[in-house]
């Protein structure tokens, strides 16, 4: 039997790097936000080991694949007498700052437990597991509005913001989440590290929050990189009432409060964006679509 899942994308409404941590990773205070951008993950009993077909994109089908090293650290953990096929159909953009990779890697961990009806990997050991693949992962056990703090990596679900649309655009330029964070620390290395003033996101939270959010990471990203530029210009001028880099990139994200025609923005974007209208989505709905029925 196959079953195929959702494997939602996040974008990031507020990014703060507060630290160097003696791990070389940085101490962060982040707002996620899934979105119903999504690839499709179908997975399967049999074979032996981990088969892995990526449909799309040209993607490595080995262990430089986060789905393949999750099934295989699944396996190792929990070992089988039959292996796993996963299909993966990509969507997401990759090295966009959408977290497609570790969508991906959380949908195979929790996938795998409902396939084999693994009692013994409680949620708290699925999050471990997706932890050590990536700093990104344990937010997609969660899913909706929710801080990460530590690398990103500790989840506190926040209330959910009501669901509404939200445009992605992703220029064609590959950002390096690594080289990103090592720059950013060479730049701000002798400032004092920033007091963690309150994030104002209480229980009546609402899109306003947003207003009073950034990404530390956005001036140097879009300084660096002009695509990524153009595009957050672009969608200024274009009448955003936010534009907001997603993580360190390349996409960024934007709000309308009017409404916006595709082709209509698509004339003021670079023509080799890869665009996405679509909506943000609460911790329930992500639960409701996980599996494609
Ligand atoms: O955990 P992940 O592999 O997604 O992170 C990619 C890179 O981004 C890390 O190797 C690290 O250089 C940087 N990073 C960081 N601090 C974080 C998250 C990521 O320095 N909190």
């Amino acid at each position: 039997m196959r079953t195929t899942y959702r494997s939602f994308a996040k974008v990031n409404l507020h990014l703060e790097v507060l630290g160097l941590r003696p791990d070389g990773y940085h101490e962060l205070r982040t707002v996620f936000q899934s979105v119903d951008l999504c690839d499709l993950v179908s997975l399967e009993i049999a074979g032996r080991g981990v088969q892995l077909e990526v449909v799309d994109q040209g993607l490595p089908s080995d262990g430089r694949n986060l789905a393949y090293r999750a099934a295989a650290l699944f396996l190792e953990t929990w070992p089988l007498a039959d292996g796993v096929r996963i299909t993966l159909e990509k969507h997401i953009p990759m090295g966009g700052g959408l977290g497609g990779g570790s969508s991906n890697a959380a949908s195979v961990l929790h996938g795998l437990r409902d396939l084999l009806d693994a009692k013994q990997a409680s949620d708290g050991q699925l999050v471990q597991l997706g932890r050590s693949l990536g700093a990104d992962v344990p937010f997609f056990f969660t899913g909706g509005t929710a801080l990460g703090s530590g690398r990103g990596d500790e989840i506190t679900a926040l209330p959910d913001l009501p669901e509404r649309q939200i445009w992605l655009v992703t220029p064609a330029v590959e950002v390096s989440t690594a080289s990103v964070f090592r720059e950013y620390r060479e730049l701000t290395a002798d400032q004092e590290v920033s007091s963690m003033g309150p994030l104002v996101w209480g229980e009546d939270a609402d899109w306003g929050v947003v207003d009073g959010s950034w990404n530390d990471l956005e001036t140097l990203v879009t300084s660096r990189f002009p695509e990524v530029r153009r595009v957050y210009n672009a969608l200024v001028e274009a009448g955003a009432g936010l534009v907001r880099l997603s993580g360190s990139g390349a996409t960024c994200l934007a709000f309308f409060e009017g409404a916006i025609e595709n082709a209509e923005l698509a004339s003021r974007l670079p023509s080799n964006c890869r665009v996405f209208r679509g909506r943000t989505l609460s911790r329930s709905m992500v639960q409701r679509l996980r599996v494609v029925q």
